[in-house]
């Protein structure tokens, strides 16, 4: 087992090809980064379905021409077997993040979820185990505690699913088990609690809350809060969720076929997160002064989440480098960068 500058500096000396899917979106927009920038191979495979071109025009301005020479990128739905073989090809290390998120929209389209979510999860299992790849890390949701109510969540202990985005999410675990022990296939699934960060949409309907509140902060705009304000989450910002993907990738074998809480191990309210979000943009010059409004709760949403990531940490080395603050201090200047186009200036 190695630390994760030991694993940068390995990667750096060997690079080593590697694939990611949903590599327009969020986190495998950052994921791209950050192996263009160790000097990686990289082939990406994405469907636009959420994800932008413009995330991978911002990761080219941000690499060097040789660094962006070696990621090449494939227009493909992994809801297509063909496209996921063409994406696996000589691939070492997979990173699948391509999935439909969101628990409304999965209220809203269960079936257009599962497609992606299930069928397509599918689809790149059996591509990969075909490629005979190292290894299979997948994004898995800590949507999979669902009703159960104890905190911190333990990674073996689970509720029922409270959304059909929680189903499939979970229903990903199990076939990457079952492959596990039927194709001595090499599988880690990574909890994702809460992602945040640069590159996180801020818009339409199904936007995570971080990215949404900000911009309605920046542009002046109303902002809602679904319930009292105590639900309260474990938010991680991204570099922590790219650390856990480059140790899982490259883990002993001890610690693969094992799934992984990815967050910090703090709970934050949705009414700490609006203080916190409001101090962080003060900072940077911009006022916020209008009080959020509560509404009804959100269905399908759990309470309260928090991770214990004493599994990560002692299996993979996981180490988180920034908290919730730091990593909203870290985030701002990006979405003020990226809304600057609307923004009010400060009322100070
Ligand atoms: N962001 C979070 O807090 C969080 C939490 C838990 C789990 N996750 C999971 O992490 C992964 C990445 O999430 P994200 O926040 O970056 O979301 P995102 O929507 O920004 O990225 C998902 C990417 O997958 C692509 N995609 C969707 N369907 C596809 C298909 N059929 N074929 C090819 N590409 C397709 C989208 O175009 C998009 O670029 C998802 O699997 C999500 O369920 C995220």
């Amino acid at each position: 087992m190695t630390t994760y500058t030991e694993l940068q500096s390995t990667l750096r000396a060997q690079p080593a090809t590697w694939l990611i899917t949903g590599v327009a979106g969020f986190i495998g927009s950052n994921l791209l980064e950050t192996l263009l920038k160790l000097d990686q191979q990289v082939i990406g495979l994405d469907n636009f379905a959420t994800g932008h071109q413009r995330n991978l025009d911002e990761v080219q301005t941000l690499v060097s021409v040789e660094q962006w020479a070696r990621f090449r990128f494939i227009r493909g739905d992994i809801r297509n077997l063909d496209d996921c073989r063409q994406a696996c090809t000589g691939v070492e290390y997979i990173l699948h993040q391509a999935a439909l998120g969101s628990v409304p929209r999965s209220l809203a389209d269960p079936i257009a979820t599962n497609a992606t979510n299930i069928d397509g999860f599918l689809n790149m299992l059996v591509a990969a185990r075909d490629a005979e790849v190292k290894s299979f890390t997948y994004a898995a949701s800590s949507s999979t505690y669902g009703d159960h109510p104890g905190l911190p969540k333990v990674e073996d202990t689970i509720g029922k699913p409270l959304s059909p985005y929680a189903v499939t999410k979970y229903v990903n675990e199990l076939y990457a088990d079952v492959f596990a022990r039927c194709y001595g296939f090499k599988a880690v699934g990574l909890r994702y609690f809460n992602v945040f960060g640069p590159r996180q949409d801020p818009d339409g309907a199904y936007a995570a809350v971080i990215p949404k509140w900000t911009a309605a902060m920046i542009k002046g705009d109303a902002l809602h809060i679904n319930g009292d304000g105590e639900t309260s989450r474990d938010f991680c910002f991204i570099s922590n969720a790219v650390q856990a993907n480059l140790l899982a990738a490259t883990a002993t074998a001890e610690a693969t076929n094992q799934v992984y809480n990815v967050a910090v191990g703090g709970r934050t309210s949705l009414n700490q997160l609006f203080g916190a979000l409001r101090e962080a943009l003060g900072a940077n010059g911009i006022g916020y002064t209008a009080k959020p409004i509560y509404r009804d709760f959100r269905a399908g949403d759990v309470r309260h989440s928090q991770a214990d990531i004493g599994k990560a940490a002692h299996l993979l080395h996981y180490a988180p480098t920034h908290d919730i603050i730091s990593g909203i201090h870290a985030a701002m200047p990006w979405y003020i960068k990226f809304l600057s186009i609307t923004a009010k200036p400060s009322a100070a």
